[in-house]
């Protein structure tokens, strides 16, 4: 009777702690530099790159912030894997990405170009039973759990004591001991509750930290007790004095893979800094894909059931759903849908919810056999001796090599650029066509039409339409369709009217199935 009672005292208490701190826990503020607001990942990317790519692009186009893979020594797999990186043998800094020198000196020159570093951070576990070596030189044992490069041993990991399942793995993901005790397909699970490897961890964290990161994403977080992530966090330092104010707390935001039902709760996290919103790219991946209006999205947010925004970050892709090792396959939207991805990416953006993050990835033969993807494990662009490619930009903005780079893609970094024009401004102005045509307006700084219509005659697919814009008279440039330069829009563009009206115009067969103004693109006269 104790142990259950126990359990319904500490959800409640789960409850009433989340109740009082939704939205600003001290670890949800990303510490981005005056009105950024996009974060992107720039998948298995070496250091040196992108430092290059903080001072000739993300600073001058106003990213905010830059994802990086993990970037402590991991386990050296057969082909070269991209998930070998989600299987940490020590936390030393090095990996193919660079070693701690490199790793510091993308962190100076990313945060003086004005864009913060967010660390992938891996603690629910180590490697699954293999041995071998890791990216810094240490062997590691699985079967035996030994990890001298740290150095965990046996001691150090769920086993029978706590794990309820015969064969140590994880069964039942609703079931938090089994989630959080058990093994996620095999990876060798961390006994957190352990004041030594708790301090280790701790110890990790602290150094990424006083090199100058602004925050982390968790890994695996519904996998770990939020007790002793809390119990982690507290012992953090505040983020280092070079580059951030006094007094400011690293950014945490987690993977709480939750879309309702009996699985983990994602609030049972929100009191330790933002989750990651899996709710936000299934319904919007949902309407994108036609399953559901957009015109339903008018009151998009809390009263979908997802997370008070200042709880969220959201994103369309990310490393996992492009090869449907989370979400979907078939369903998630990636760059192999370039016309899709653009569409709901820049809905992402202009809506005003959550911290939005671009997913920037590489290529791969995807090959599709009983709907799973047989190359979903394949690995960054290497040379013959398995060095990571570095990434040269073309003059077109476009990447060399296997690198796809959607976050240089003109219709994302424009619409990076709408919503730090946006800033916090509401959302006015909707307009939809009862279907799957809508459009509205940031306070009178921006506006954006989408049109997904696919019933109807050509004349109804075409959305053509005298809309409020909120915008101030003049003519502005759409954004997707091209810049503005030398004051004249490479694009299309519009006339707002001394009364904000303006004739809008999506054609259901364009290239692009949005049009985006601004006044920070406006024609001068
Ligand atoms: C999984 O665990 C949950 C929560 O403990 C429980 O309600 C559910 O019945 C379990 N499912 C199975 C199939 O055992
Ligand atoms: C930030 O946004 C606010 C309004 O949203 C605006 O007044 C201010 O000028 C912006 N700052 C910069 C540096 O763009």
């Amino acid at each position: 009777m104790l142990p259950k009672f126990f359990f319904i005292l500490i959800t409640v208490l789960t409850l009433l702690v989340s109740l009082f701190v939704n939205g600003d826990s001290k670890f949800s503020n990303p510490h981005f530099i005056g009105n950024r607001s996009v974060i992107t990942h720039l998948m298995e990317w070496k250091y040196d790159d992108i430092g290059d790519e903080c001072e000739r692009f993300l600073g001058p186009y106003g990213y905010g912030g830059v994802q990086v893979s993990p970037v402590n020594e991991h386990a050296i797999m057969d082909g070269r894997p991209w998930y070998e990186r989600y299987q940490p043998v020590s936390y030393d800094i090095h990996t193919r990405s660079g070693d701690e020198q490199q790793f510091r000196r993308m962190v100076q020159r990313c945060n003086k170009a004005g864009v913060r570093i967010y660390v992938d951070i891996v603690l629910n576990h180590m490697t699954d039973g293999q041995s071998g070596l890791g990216t810094n030189g240490h062997h590691y044992d699985g079967v035996a759990m030994q990890y001298p490069g740290v150095p965990f041993g046996p001691n150090d990991f769920h086993g029978h004591e706590t794990c309820p399942t015969n064969d140590l793995e994880i069964h039942n993901y609703s079931n938090r001991i089994e989630a959080r005790n058990c093994r996620l397909v095999g990876l060798r699970d961390l006994k957190q509750q352990s004041e030594y490897a708790k301090q280790k961890q701790v110890d990790f964290l602290n150094h990424l930290i006083d090199i100058g990161v602004a925050g982390f994403r968790s890994d695996a977080s519904t996998h770990q007790w939020p007790d002793d992530l809390r119990s982690i966090y507290s012992r953090l330092h505040n983020l280092n004095n070079e580059f951030f104010t006094e007094n400011s707390h690293p950014f945490i935001y987690h993977e709480t893979i939750y879309y309702g039902g009996n699985g983990i709760n994602s609030n049972e996290y929100t009191s330790l800094g933002r989750i990651i919103e899996f709710r936000f790219y299934k319904e919007i991946t949902n309407v994108f894909r036609n399953n559901n209006q957009l015109r339903w999205l008018r009151n998009f947010g809390t009263e979908w059931g997802l997370v008070p925004s200042g709880d969220a970050l959201v994103m369309i892709d990310s490393h996992d759903l492009r090869v449907g090792h989370t979400g979907q396959l078939g369903f998630n939207i990636n760059c192999f849908e370039a016309r899709l991805l653009k569409a709901a990416t820049a809905f992402m953006l202009a809506w005003n919810y959550g911290i939005p993050r671009v997913m920037s990835s590489y290529f791969w033969d995807q090959i599709i056999r009983d709907g799973k993807d047989v190359n979903d494990w394949v690995g960054p662009p290497t040379d013959q001796h398995g060095n990571i490619l570095s990434v040269h930009p073309n003059p077109d903005m476009t990447c060399n090599h296997e690198w796809i780079c959607e976050h240089r893609w003109r219709e994302i970094y424009n619409m990076v650029k709408f919503k730090l024009i946006a800033g916090q401004e509401p959302v006015n102005n909707w307009w939809d066509n009862g279907d799957n045509q809508i459009a509205f307006s940031r306070g009178n700084r921006a506006f954006i039409a989408i049109n997904l219509q696919k019933n109807g005659n050509d004349h109804d697919k075409n959305l053509q339409k005298r809309l409020q814009t909120g915008l101030p008279p003049g003519i502005y440039c759409d954004i997707i369709s091209g810049n503005l330069i030398n004051n004249r829009c490479m694009g299309k563009s519009i006339q707002v009217d001394k009364n904000g009206l303006s004739d809008i115009y999506v054609g259901h067969d364009e290239f692009d199935a949005l049009v985006a103004y601004h006044i920070g693109a406006r024609v001068e006269s």
